[in-house]
């Protein structure tokens, strides 16, 4: 855990997850380059998530329409007002596991009318709750949320229970004109006259499991029959599903299987990757941990590097210009329960510090790889395993989680410009004796002649003193920065202390034509500078 030796920039490989080097560091220097910038972050990499499940909508997002809590037509205010603020690019919905289970007539029409049906989590719920669907929360009150996030929606279709004709008239009767089509008159009855236009749409989720347990080969062919015949209104972005990427083997013959049964037929745009940094097989515990457990999350997180390389590669096996991309459109810290607010929330969690520095170091992997990935969505957004916010009833707090979001808002639809980091990766104590964890994460991307650097440090008794250098003449003029941290990694933000975890500004130096700033332990810092 150590730090000690001065290492200079390109001394070691670019990106941060490096083989371990011989000696460790308490002062780096790394190198940008934003004359070579790399593919543009796509904004919908920090997109979201939403499911009929505990109290992610009924209560996290839904309240009703007569709620003295504060709400638009029926949606609690406060989620919307965040979200917007964070600019929140998308948000899947309906799942998730439930998305297989849900058909979506069941969910528009007269509120008083609309059926109660069978929830797929049911199976969850503690003996003696309900988790009965009231369908109270549908596609308009969906597409109404999007809009007022203003959020682009990305709707999972069922294809574990569904037919594909469900699912055609469910694309028409949200994007086909009014007046073309009855289904979009009827839409229009519904209130809604303007399509919704919705172009993402995942065919099916996790078919591997509770959306059909099926084989690749026997999904390819069911994608196929789903999307043969899919209404054009729109450009679709079609995704199908993808691999448990959190699997002991990466899962990567679900890849193979899909792309070889795919061979000859229209590939799609998008192909899932769901990465859960998977504790709940530990003892390990959300709000109560030691060193150990705080390395244990980070270590399994950063297996995601790898994950989302074996996979591109082998697809790129079958198709060498990669005109499918990546959706990890499930991600997040997934601890065992205990942790939950209240018995019916089920999935929901206590979120530390370690969550939010686990965050920071999955989003530099996504900007690292951003000309592989389309999108992402944290499974979830509100009460349920990495969330942003917690709720219940008038309660609602920003989790640690929400604070990074809104740090590397500027990323969003800025280039990636390559970050050559040589600190030397930490000797750390994990639940199995010791390993190897990177000693800085770092991300770096340019809008303009304005630089975004975010740097993570996940040491828990080191500080790092940097220097940022810029190849190619560029030249730093002024530099601000924020950092998020706290002397507890167990910190976490309560309804009673909904601010004992929040960003602060943090010094940054201009000295010549380079930055200078201190990276505190256990901590994210995100930095943005104009150069010349
Ligand atoms: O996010 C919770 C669940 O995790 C989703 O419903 C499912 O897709 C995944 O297994």
């Amino acid at each position: 855990m150590n730090r000690r030796t001065f290492l200079k920039a390109g001394a070691a490989a670019v990106g941060g997850l490096a083989a371990s080097h011989l000696a460790f560091a308490a002062e780096a220097e790394i190198l940008l380059s934003p004359g070579e910038p790399g593919a543009v972050i796509n904004p919908h990499i920090y997109g979201h998530f939403i499911e009929h499940l505990g109290g992610v909508i009924y209560d996290g997002v839904w309240v009703g329409r007569d709620s003295s809590i504060p709400n638009v037509d029926g949606i609690r205010k406060q989620f919307v007002d965040d979200m917007k603020r964070i600019g929140a690019p998308n948000l899947r919905w309906p799942g998730g596991c439930f998305a297989d289970g849900y058909h979506w007539r069941d969910g528009i029409g007269k509120v008083s009318g609309r059926p109660r049906t069978y929830n797929f989590w049911q199976r969850r719920m503690p003996a003696g709750i309900d988790a009965t669907e009231t369908n109270q929360f549908g596609l308009h009150e969906f597409m109404h949320l999007c809009r007022l996030i203003g959020a682009e929606p990305y709707v999972a279709a069922n294809v574990g229970s569904g037919t594909p004709s469900e699912f055609h008239d469910w694309v028409s009767y949200c994007n086909a004109p009014t007046g073309t089509l009855s289904l979009a008159d009827e839409r229009a009855a519904n209130g809604d006259p303007q399509p919704f236009g919705i172009r993402y749409w995942g065919v099916g989720n996790e078919s591997w499991g509770c959306g059909g347990a099926m084989r690749p080969e026997e999904y390819a062919t069911k994608y196929r029959q789903f999307v043969t015949q899919f209404p054009n209104y729109t450009d679709p972005f079609l995704v199908a599903t993808g691999p448990r990427g959190h699997s002991a083997d990466g899962d990567i013959g679900w890849t193979t299987g899909f792309f070889e049964a795919m061979h000859g037929f229209e590939p799609p745009q998008g192909f899932s990757l769901h990465f859960y940094t998977d504790l709940r097989p530990t003892p390990l515990e959300a709000g109560d941990f030691k060193a150990p457990e705080w390395y244990e999350v980070l270590l399994r997180g950063m297996r995601l590097d790898k994950v989302i390389d074996d996979h591109w590669k082998e697809m790129g096996k079958f198709d060498a210009a990669h005109r499918t991309k990546l959706v990890i459109d499930e991600w997040g810290v997934w601890y065992a329960p205990g942790s939950e607010i209240a018995p019916s929330y089920i999935l929901s969690e206590t979120i530390t510090l370690r969550d939010a520095v686990h965050t920071g170091m999955t989003f530099d992997i996504f900007n690292r790889h951003a000309e592989k990935i389309a999108m992402a969505n944290v499974a979830q957004s509100v009460n349920c395993i990495h969330s942003l916010f917690v709720t219940q009833g008038d309660k609602f707090v920003r989790t640690p989680v929400y604070h990074v979001f809104d740090m590397y808002r500027s990323h969003m639809g800025a280039r990636q410009v390559p970050v050559s980091n040589p600190v030397a990766n930490l000797n750390v104590p994990v639940l199995a004796g010791q390993a190897h964890l990177p000693g800085l994460s770092a991300s770096a991307s340019i809008r303009d002649r304005r630089v975004t650097l975010a740097l993570t440090n996940p040491s828990l008794d080191s500080s790092l003193s940097l220097r940022v250098s810029f190849a190619g003449g560029a030249r730093a003029t002024e530099a601000r920065a924020s950092v998020l941290t706290h002397s507890d990694m167990r910190a976490t933000n309560s309804f009673a202390d909904p601010d004992e975890v929040k960003p602060a500004t943090h010094p940054v130096r201009v000295v010549a034509d380079r930055l200078e700033l201190n990276l505190p332990r256990q901590a994210v810092v995100l930095v943005e500078c104009a150069i010349t």
